[in-house]
């Protein structure tokens, strides 16, 4: 039991380290223009998700400090957008792999964390609300897309995630309209059997 609370820890100052490394650079040596620190999230307390766009979360976690700030890659919490139909939310183990021993910088983003840890001690999932949810009928895969149309691919259709606060639906997906604009578009098909199966 210790020698793995002493893996987990030992993993755990690892990726801090590199993140830590990685976002202490940024702001210094801007990789590219467009990216330098006009990233820097602002301060919001979880009070403020009500004037958001989007469904409120029952943690406010926010891909503008995860995803903008700290350039975290998308397909580091949503590993499965290249293999799999569904992208999937992150399980409670990627937050702990640094929420272990990252547990906030001020009161508002201890407070939120702070839950984070609450719900992984007790064993309990964080019940996300969906933001995107097509009808049963129809069928969207994202590997074909994400392999298809390249590293910005997510950002062509949920538009600028890495500086929201609190996700929100870009575009309105449940729409076949919007489907076939596209895949007309790119010359892709639209046979009504790829999607409604
Ligand atoms: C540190 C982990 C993490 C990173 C990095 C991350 N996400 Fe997320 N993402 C989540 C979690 C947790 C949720 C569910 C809570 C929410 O909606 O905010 C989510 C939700 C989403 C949703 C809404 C899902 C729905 O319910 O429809 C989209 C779209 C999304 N992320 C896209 C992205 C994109 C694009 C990036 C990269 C720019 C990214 N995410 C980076 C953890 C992450
Ligand atoms: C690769 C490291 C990493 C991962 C993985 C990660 N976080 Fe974070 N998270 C951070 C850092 C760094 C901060 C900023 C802490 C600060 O300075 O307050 C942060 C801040 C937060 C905050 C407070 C600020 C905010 O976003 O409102 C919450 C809540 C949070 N994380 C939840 C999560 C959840 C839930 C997951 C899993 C879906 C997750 N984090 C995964 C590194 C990470
Ligand atoms: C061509 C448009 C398109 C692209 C490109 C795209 N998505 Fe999506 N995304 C969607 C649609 C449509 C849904 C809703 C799917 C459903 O409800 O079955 C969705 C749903 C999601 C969800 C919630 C689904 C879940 O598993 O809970 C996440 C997270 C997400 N996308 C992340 C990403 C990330 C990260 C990328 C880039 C690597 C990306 N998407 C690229 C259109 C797109
Ligand atoms: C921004 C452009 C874009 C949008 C929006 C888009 N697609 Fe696509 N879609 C593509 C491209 C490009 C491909 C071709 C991928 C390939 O060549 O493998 C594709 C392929 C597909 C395929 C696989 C087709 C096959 O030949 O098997 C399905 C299914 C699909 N899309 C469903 C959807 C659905 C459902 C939506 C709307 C919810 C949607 N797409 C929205 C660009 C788009
Ligand atoms: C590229 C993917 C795609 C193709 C091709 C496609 N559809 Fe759809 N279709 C959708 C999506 C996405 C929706 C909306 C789902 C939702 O409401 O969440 C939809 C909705 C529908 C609906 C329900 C309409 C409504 O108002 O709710 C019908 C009926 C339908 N499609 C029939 C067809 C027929 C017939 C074809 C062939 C001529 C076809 N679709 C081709 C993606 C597609």
């Amino acid at each position: 039991m210790r020698k793995l609370a002493m893996v987990v820890t030992v993993f755990a100052v690892a990726v801090f380290g590199a993140l830590m490394a990685f976002a202490g650079s940024s702001p210094t040596l801007p990789q590219s223009p467009a990216l330098s620190d006009s990233l820097t999230a602002p301060t919001l307390a979880a009070g403020d998700t009500a004037n958001l766009r989007g469904p409120r979360q029952p943690v406010f976690f926010r891909h503008d400090i995860h995803a903008g700030q700290f350039k975290i890659q998308c397909q580091y919490c949503h590993f499965a957008v290249e293999v799999s139909q569904e992208p999937g939310i992150p399980s409670m183990q990627t937050c702990m792999g640094c929420h272990l021993v990252i547990a906030g910088s001020d009161s508002s983003s201890r407070a939120e964390i702070a839950k984070v840890r609450d719900a992984n001690a007790a064993g309990e999932p964080i019940e996300w609300q969906r933001v995107h949810a097509l009808a049963r009928h129809a069928h969207f895969p994202h590997m074909r897309h994400v392999k298809a149309m390249g590293p910005n691919a997510c950002m062509t259709c949920h538009g600028d995630v890495a500086r929201m606060p609190q996700v929100f639906q870009v575009n309105n997906i449940s729409n076949m309209g919007w489907c076939i604009t596209c895949h007309l578009e790119r010359n892709v098909t639209r046979d009504c059997s790829v999607c409604h199966y």
